[in-house]
């Protein structure tokens, strides 16, 4: 039978190799972004595209061919739209294209260390300078009863020096539990269990009821000391907290004594140390005097000493105690009492140095 005129044989030349060239170039497609995937559908079944072209061109086919060439070509648009399909899922189950090329050889994100807590520091000081002069560091309870906080200091029930001390009572018996008011409790402790002679630092937090402010707060810490020998005298106890003075605030220091009352030392003192900011001529944090008032000291009452087993014929002794935020306070001038509580890192990173 005779060729139709309008069938030119030469168009199929090739076509059948074209398709399986095509097919196998879309079998191989491994784009991975979703740019990427949508120009290869553009490219393959776009307007333009290249199956798009193959169906203008199975236009002038020769009909003997158009079955099978027909047959072919569905195929091959098929396989194409399934590819991108295929590959649109892999795309949206892979992870983020930021995750894939996450560069390992990049330098991480600095990790700041923490710094202590600048109360820490303080009382670490304070208790490193009385190890140098050969005191022991003792420890004791936070909740306490009436005997080791009061009644062996030398505070008899109803006396209005209890009122002072500001108590958090736990519970109001006879026999009340309460949160300790000053490490003097600790004092009490170690008279009555350690050997003579004693001399020790009693770091620790304590709890009294009062108003928060710049310059209160109802938690806070202190360091107490204790030096019991024959002998012991109130010179002693100067030499000791003058020595203490210059190693904390400077080897220009100068300690003054106001005399004070406190139950369980007779005599007792209150003690200042030449002022560290202006060296003693009057500013603004001494107030003009010259003056800081740093601590409250004493002979350690007979009275107490006996309450807790020791011979106070034989035996004297000379106790201080100091309150480390406000030493704190003055050593680095901070203003606020409250600084120290809050945790805000603006205030503790300057203590960062210290470490
Ligand atoms: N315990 C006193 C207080 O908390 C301080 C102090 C201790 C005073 C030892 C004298 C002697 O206020």
């Amino acid at each position: 039978m005779e060729m139709p005129v309008f069938v030119d044989k030469k168009k199929d030349i090739g076509m059948k190799e074209r398709i399986e060239a095509l097919m196998a170039e879309i079998e191989a497609l491994s784009c991975k972004s979703e740019q990427e995937i949508e120009e290869a559908r553009v490219r393959l079944l776009g307007k333009k595209g290249s199956v798009t072209a193959l169906f203008e061109e199975f236009r002038t086919v020769a009909p003997e061919l158009k079955r099978e060439y027909g047959q072919k070509l569905n195929v091959l648009k098929n396989t194409a739209a399934a590819k991108i399909e295929a590959l649109k899922e892999a795309a949206a189950e892979a992870p983020a294209a930021g995750a894939a090329s996450f560069d390992y050889t990049m330098p991480g994100d600095p990790v700041s260390l923490g710094s202590r807590h600048p109360v820490s520091i303080a009382r670490e000081e304070i208790v490193s300078i009385f190890r140098k002069f050969g005191y022991d560091v003792a420890e004791g309870p936070e909740v306490e009863d009436d005997w080791h906080v009061f009644e062996a200091l030398n505070f008899p029930p109803e006396h209005p020096a209890r009122e002072m001390q500001d108590t958090f009572f736990i519970s109001d018996s006879d026999n009340p539990v309460l949160l300790r008011t000053h490490t003097s409790s600790v004092q009490v402790r170690a008279m009555e269990k350690m050997p003579l002679p004693i001399r020790i630092v009693c770091p620790g937090r304590v709890f009294r009821n009062e108003a928060i402010s710049a310059r209160a707060h109802c938690i806070f810490h202190q360091v107490e000391g204790l030096y019991i020998d024959e002998n012991v005298t109130f010179a002693d106890m100067k030499q000791a907290i003058l020595l203490f003075a210059r190693e904390m605030f400077g080897a220009q220091s100068q300690i003054r004594m106001r005399p004070s009352y406190f139950p369980f030392t007779e005599p007792s003192a209150e003690i200042d140390v030449s002022c560290n900011i202006c060296g003693g001529k009057g500013c603004n944090v001494c107030k003009g005097t010259g003056w800081l008032e740093i601590m409250g000291c004493g002979m350690v009452d007979p009275n107490v000493l006996e309450a807790s087993g020791i011979d106070s014929k034989k035996y004297s002794g000379f106790a201080f105690g100091m309150g480390v935020e406000r030493i704190a306070m003055l050593k680095w001038q901070v203003r606020d009492l409250r600084n120290y509580f809050e945790n805000d890192l603006r205030f503790l990173k300057e203590f960062e140095t210290s470490l």
